[in-house]
């Protein structure tokens, strides 16, 4: 913005009272004119006969106020609509400074705004001055703001007063904006001090420690699907100053090819001290090639395992505009939402004994075990009850207790005894594991959140996957517990897999991953709002059209996995 020092120039009287903002600049002329496009339609109607030629009338087409930089006007100048477009056309046309009794309040703070001068003095002392200026044989004023002084034509001093904030604003040129940064050092002693006095007063992410954000791309389209995830990351980091700082790992068959170990100490140090992992897939069929002692121990599953990780959140959402994707009928999925909460580090995944040996006798024995304590159920069922209270308070527990009398008897037990217990208010019902896949596929609007253990939650999640529309739109949020500090071990990841057969095409659906992300923003960063916003972007872009291949219809255009990361940050960048 120009300062406003000292201004000499041609005044010329107009001494209509009430001139509107709709006179300065006609409404038709808003669109499609920049601001220092708008002089030419000042006063337009005035300026211009009907037949588009000039009105010799007008005070400003008279040659001596052609240049005018001063403009003296009556009562109540820029009333009606607040459009700062009138300041700009002013300033555009070439004005710096208008003087009148008064003025349209808004109109006059927009002036400020925009580096012209409004000076209001006396209805006699502008009219005296327009008269002056008209008799004169030059109608030269100037007006000083420093002084605070008006030197008319004939070398006759009037002086102004102007609020003393503005006035220093527009010496030194500067808008409210530029005004408020210059007390930038200022602002920020304040918060300081605040924010120690009384921390609980600011969002969690402004007192928090810059969280630590490790991505494990790992195999298959997981290094695809992460760009996108960290572009999205990345955004926010920018325009929603997310306190995180990303570090990245190799993970899989790549950092076997790079470092000849599948899961080196340096990454598993990254890993235990990482406030959240973003993990993209695990798989390849060139793990066949790796020597079986280096792959016998699954890392996602140590991950699982050593973290602790034993709260596994599938979200479950029918996308409207997916509802053509899904093997099922759009009105048996419309509207479903569901949370299924999987037990991720017990059951038959981890439990000993497990064996595979020959037999003497021929062929082999292969042992699994199932097992699970009180506490374990416990603590899953008190994590599937606590989101209920957030949701619509029912839960379904599913389990095998007809014929897993042990695992399942206690499972069933422990969950009705917490419910009875501490969550009367919870709506709880049980369901055996097999009617459940059928009720799934049958009417799953009746389910809001699931809770079950470890292999049912796997096979029931990809059973859902088909109310979502595609198995590339799922994320996952896995969960340890809660420690003393408020922190938690955390991985995100879509619950797709590897996907080997579509892998280095760019081609896979970085949705579910993306909607990962949003999980970490609401679970492990504590942004429930900025969870939102990435949801809400995720939906609009495919509301606006964007399909991968996998949610598309026959004769829909298919967009790649970069298209549809840049389709989300494009909704974001919407969401400012
Ligand atoms: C899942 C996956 C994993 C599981 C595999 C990759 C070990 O299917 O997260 O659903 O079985 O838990
Ligand atoms: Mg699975």
């Amino acid at each position: 913005m120009d300062k406003f020092i000292r201004v000499t120039g041609a005044a010329a009287p107009l001494m209509r009272i009430n001139i509107d903002t709709e006179v300065v600049i006609p409404i038709g002329r808003l669109i499609g004119h920049k601001r220092d496009e708008l002089g030419p339609y000042c006063f337009e109607a005035w300026r211009y006969a009907p037949d588009g030629g000039e009105n010799p009338e007008f005070v400003l087409n008279q040659p001596r106020y052609r240049e005018a930089k001063i403009l003296l006007a009556g009562d109540n100048f820029g009333c009606g609509s607040s459009r700062e477009h009138a300041v700009w056309s002013l300033a555009d046309f070439g004005f710096r400074c208008i003087i009148a009794p008064s003025f349209g309040d808004i109109f006059y703070w927009n002036c400020f705004q925009n580096g012209v001068l409004p000076i209001r003095l006396p209805e006699d002392q502008v009219k005296e001055l327009a008269a002056e200026v008209e008799a004169a044989e030059q109608s030269l004023v100037t007006v000083d703001l420093e002084s605070q002084a008006i030197t008319t034509p004939s070398g006759r001093k009037i002086t102004f007063t102007t609020d003393p904030e503005r006035r220093d604003a527009l010496l030194e040129g500067l808008d409210e904006i530029g005004m408020t940064l210059k007390l930038d050092a200022q602002i920020r002693a304040h918060q300081r001090r605040d924010r120690e006095s009384r921390p609980w007063i600011y969002r969690r992410e402004e007192t928090a420690h810059v969280a630590r954000l490790l991505i494990l791309a790992g195999d298959g389209i997981g290094s695809e699907i992460l760009a996108e995830v960290r572009r999205v990351a990345e955004w926010f980091i920018a325009k929603r100053q997310l306190a995180v700082e990303l570090r990245e790992e190799l993970y899989g068959i790549s950092a076997w090819k790079a470092h000849g170990e599948l899961m080196r100490k340096e990454t598993w140090d990254e890993i235990v001290a990482a406030d959240a992992i973003l993990f993209g897939a695990t798989g390849s069929p060139e793990y066949d090639k790796i020597p079986a002692e280096a792959r016998k121990v699954d890392q996602l599953l140590r991950m699982r395992k050593e973290l602790d990780l034993f709260c596994n959140l599938r979200p479950v959402r029918t996308l409207p505009a997916l509802g053509a994707s899904s093997s099922l009928r759009p009105e048996v999925i419309a509207g479903c939402d569901m949370m299924i909460v999987r037990e991720l580090c017990g059951g038959i995944y981890f439990a000993q004994p497990r064996s595979r040996e020959k037999l003497s006798s021929g062929g082999e024995r292969a042992v699994n075990t199932c097992m699970y304590t009180t506490g374990e159920v416990e603590r899953i069922a008190r994590a599937a009850f606590d989101l209920a209270r957030a949701r619509s308070g029912r839960v379904c527990s599913v389990d095998k207790s007809n014929v897993l009398t042990e695992t399942g008897g206690l499972w069933r037990d422990t969950v009705q005894a917490l419910r009875d217990q501490h969550y009367p208010d919870i709506e709880l019902s049980h369901m055996y594991v097999d009617n459940c896949a059928m009720q799934l596929v049958r009417a799953p609007k009746q389910f809001d959140v699931l809770v079950t253990e470890n292999l049912f939650g796997d096979i029931l999640s990809d059973c859902a996957a088909m109310v979502a529309g595609s198995l590339g739109m799922l994320p996952s949020a896995s969960l340890g517990p809660l420690r003393p500090d408020g922190g938690r071990h955390a991985l995100y990841e879509p619950i797709h897999g590897s996907a080997p057969d579509i892998a280095g095409k760019g081609i896979a659906n970085p949705l579910g991953a993306i909607m990962s992300f949003a999980l970490c923003l609401r679970f492990s960063l504590g942004l429930a709002q900025e969870a939102d916003r990435l949801e809400r972007a995720v939906d609009a872009a495919i509301f606006h059209g964007a399909r991968t291949a996998d949610i598309a219809q026959p004769g829909e255009k298919v967009v790649s996995t970069k298209a549809m990361g840049d389709a989300v940050v494009a909704e974001l960048e919407q969401s400012q």
